[in-house]
């Protein structure tokens, strides 16, 4: 159990956050793909993404830890082999759903799996497609969850409309269509982040989009290319919560990925009338990136709901946290896949923001959050999910006395230094 206090001190000074996790994950999953090898900087190395690292190696994938880099020996699209045994994915649902579009399209068997959080996840979501595309792919306990059995077939091309907007989904079948017959396509309801699809066209893969449709044609190589990972925004968002709550705080986060379809988070804090200016934009790896300048702001609530939802999905438990302290009623709707991921986030959010004295309501897809309380410590549980501990972590900072949060060391999944990190930006 670990106790937050109410900050003491403003946030202050610069900061540069660890590299963004989807782009990570993607980056070995391509370069090992590759031919030749692929530099990565600023990797993330957390527990998920050393699962996608640890997948690889099962596949005869050389994959090299230097301080400031991530060296992978690329083995080709046909190069894996089979691993010795169950490849084991920890906790991470982007390393099970992007692996088994790769896996699929193996000549191989093989069979993935993960801790029992992941065992809970739903994979009827990639199993139906890529039982479209003629994969032989199994949930062994016939529950739609992992572990997955994955045995080779020859995959056809698809043109595929998802009924949901995963970028998950959406990578399991753009990487299976590397190995298609023809074109494939996926049409999402809502657009969601587009790594895939930046970081295959960068390896040379013939990939298009046309709004919420991507298309992926087989190529017959994919060539390394230096990957510069930028900013984690779902880890700046602990940051740019904490310095909006803290009155008097004032600080430059540094380098953070703005990917128009991942930081909805930025859109939404603004229209919450937060004072948050972007700065030195660029582009590092094939992704837009900004340093972020947020000074403590008094905030009104938001409406959060359809095509944005995508856009700030991991981000939502840590803004319903902000619309706790924030004047009126925020609705969050059409958020209902927040009940899949590592913990069922419309219950774990409601309830621990209950626990500390706000008026909330868990829905359907969502929750109603009336703010503009005081909330006051309380003794809450992190239910094993990353981003309830670090959201909660910054509700602490903003609440009466003393708050525990059980198991909060589960942070490792996404931000290993997460507590340090936030601890030194108090002390400047
Ligand atoms: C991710 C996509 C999101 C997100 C997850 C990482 C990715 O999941 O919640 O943390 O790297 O593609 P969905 O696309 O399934 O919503």
């Amino acid at each position: 159990m670990t106790l937050f206090q109410k900050a003491a001190a403003p946030l202050r000074g610069e900061i540069s956050v660890p590299g963004d996790k989807s782009v990570s994950h993607r980056a070995v999953m391509l370069g090992a793909l590759a031919e030749g090898t692929t530099r990565i900087t600023h990797f993330l190395k957390s527990a998920d993404c050393l699962s996608t690292i640890d997948c690889f190696r099962k596949m005869g994938v050389s994959i090299r830890e230097t301080s400031s880099e991530v060296l992978v020996e690329g083995r080709g699209l046909h190069g894996l082999k089979k691993p010795p045994a169950l490849l084991d994915a920890g906790n991470s649902g982007t390393t099970v759903r992007l692996l088994s579009g790769i896996l699929a399209g193996q000549s191989f068997p093989s069979v993935i799996s993960g801790d029992a959080s992941i065992c809970t996840r739903p994979m009827q979501r990639i199993i139906d497609p890529l039982t479209a595309m003629n994969a032989r792919v199994f949930s062994e306990e016939g529950t739609g969850t992992a572990p997955l059995r994955i045995y080779p077939s020859d995959l056809h091309a698809i043109a595929y409309q998802s009924p949901l907007s995963s970028a998950q989904v959406k990578s399991c079948i753009l990487l299976a269509g590397l190995y298609a017959d023809g074109m494939t396509s996926v049409t999402e309801p809502a657009l969601s982040r587009d790594h895939t699809e930046r970081m295959l066209r960068a390896f040379g893969a013939g990939v298009t989009t046309d709004g919420k449709t991507a298309y992926v044609s087989p190529v017959p190589a994919l060539y390394a290319a230096d990957v510069t990972v930028p900013g984690d925004i779902s880890s700046a968002a602990y940051f740019i919560a904490a310095a909006l709550l803290v009155p008097g705080s004032e600080i430059l986060l540094k380098n953070v990925g703005v990917n128009p379809t991942r930081a909805g988070m930025i859109r939404v804090c603004r229209s919450m009338g937060a004072d948050l200016t972007l700065m030195n934009q660029g582009m590092a790896g094939g992704e837009p990136v900004a340093d972020l300048l947020v000074r403590s702001s008094s905030l009104h609530a938001a409406e959060i709901s359809g095509d944005l939802i995508p856009t700030l999905i991991d981000e939502l438990p840590v803004l319903a946290v902000l619309a706790a302290f924030a004047e009126g009623t925020t609705v969050i709707a059409d958020a209902a896949d927040l009940k899949a991921k590592e913990s069922n986030r419309i219950d774990t959010v409601t309830k621990n923001l209950a626990l500390m004295g706000a008026s909330v309501q868990p829905t359907s897809d969502g929750m109603i959050i009336e703010g503009g309380k005081p909330l006051h410590g309380a003794s809450l549980n992190s239910f094993h999910d990353h981003r309830i501990a670090m959201s909660f972590a910054v509700a602490a900072l903003a609440a009466d006395g003393t708050t525990s949060v059980a198991d909060a060391e589960c942070t490792g999944i996404s931000y290993p230094s997460f507590y340090e990190d936030l601890k030194n930006m108090m002390r400047r």
